[in-house]
């Protein structure tokens, strides 16, 4: 498609040419930005075909450099569909990424707790998703350069990334669980009814992205992970009125382990 082509062609002229691993920081969870030896930071409106955000406050990044021993290229900001993006456009810079030549995405994002032993601030890495969002990055004609029509989902989440995850988790003393990821539009919070919903479904966390880049991912047979921050208790029996400034602060708090997560697996990548 000549719009990845474009795409390739300037971020290439711009010095970006050879990174290895693709990163996408969640809301609230910039700090691991702040570790990247950056060789170079590109706004977002600056790239052709990129989505230029409109409605967020503070403008997406791409950042190519060193991280733990890796040429890393890591979004600063992600697109989510309440946002009024379409699925294409969600998808594109992964696409992107992967045309690049990264070997594997790790994703970091918020999302509610619906499972309750999953404490407020908490990490959990993402064994499985649910998708409940309207629409598919895939649907429309099949893109035969990047992968097949019907890609399998049996194993979402790569098992080798995830056991590293697992493995540094342990190593650095920080308690990782894993679980189920169910992916709603938003942007409203979910209503107590729906919270027993998802319960009864099979999820243990609630959020409002990442599905979307896991389907392209799995498209185009690109290993990746996610982490997710736990930022609010969704309990339907005790559901305080959802505070997003806290969800945001919350987020903020688990930053720290969460740099030194993706660190250690970076290193041992
Ligand atoms: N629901 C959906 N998305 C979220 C939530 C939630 O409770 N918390 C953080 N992201």
């Amino acid at each position: 498609m000549k719009q990845f082509t474009e795409t390739l062609d300037y971020l290439k002229s711009r010095g970006i040419t050879a990174p290895e691993t693709g990163i996408i920081l969640g809301t609230g969870l910039g700090d691991l930005a702040g570790h990247i030896d950056a060789e170079l930071i590109v706004d977002y409106e600056e790239i052709p075909h990129f989505p230029v955000s409109t409605v967020e406050t503070h403008k997406g990044k791409l950042i190519y450099g060193m991280l733990s021993g890796r040429k890393v290229l890591a979004m600063q900001g992600r697109f989510h569909y309440y946002e009024g993006y379409t699925m294409q456009q969600i998808v594109f810079p992964v696409r992107i990424m992967k045309m690049l030549g990264v070997s594997a995405l790790l994703i970091s994002n918020a999302a509610g707790g619906i499972n309750l032993e999953m404490g407020k601030g908490s990490l959990m890495l993402i064994d499985d998703h649910i998708n409940l969002l309207p629409a598919n990055p895939l649907t429309g004609p099949n893109h035969n350069g990047l992968g097949t029509r019907f890609p399998d989902m049996s194993r979402p989440y790569d098992p080798k990334l995830n056991e590293l995850f697992m493995k540094a988790a342990e190593a650095e003393g920080i308690k990782l669980h894993t679980g189920v990821y169910a992916a709603v539009a938003g942007p409203n919070l979910e209503t107590r009814a729906e919270y027993r919903f998802l319960r009864t479904i099979g999820a243990d966390v609630v959020g409002m992205s990442t599905v979307p880049e896991v389907i392209a991912c799995n498209h185009m047979q690109l290993p990746c992970a996610a982490v997710s921050v736990i930022t609010d208790e969704c309990d339907p029996d005790n559901l305080a009125p959802a505070d997003i400034s806290d969800i945001i602060a919350t987020a903020a708090t688990a930053e720290k382990s969460l740099t030194r997560l993706f660190k250690h697996v970076l290193a041992n990548l």
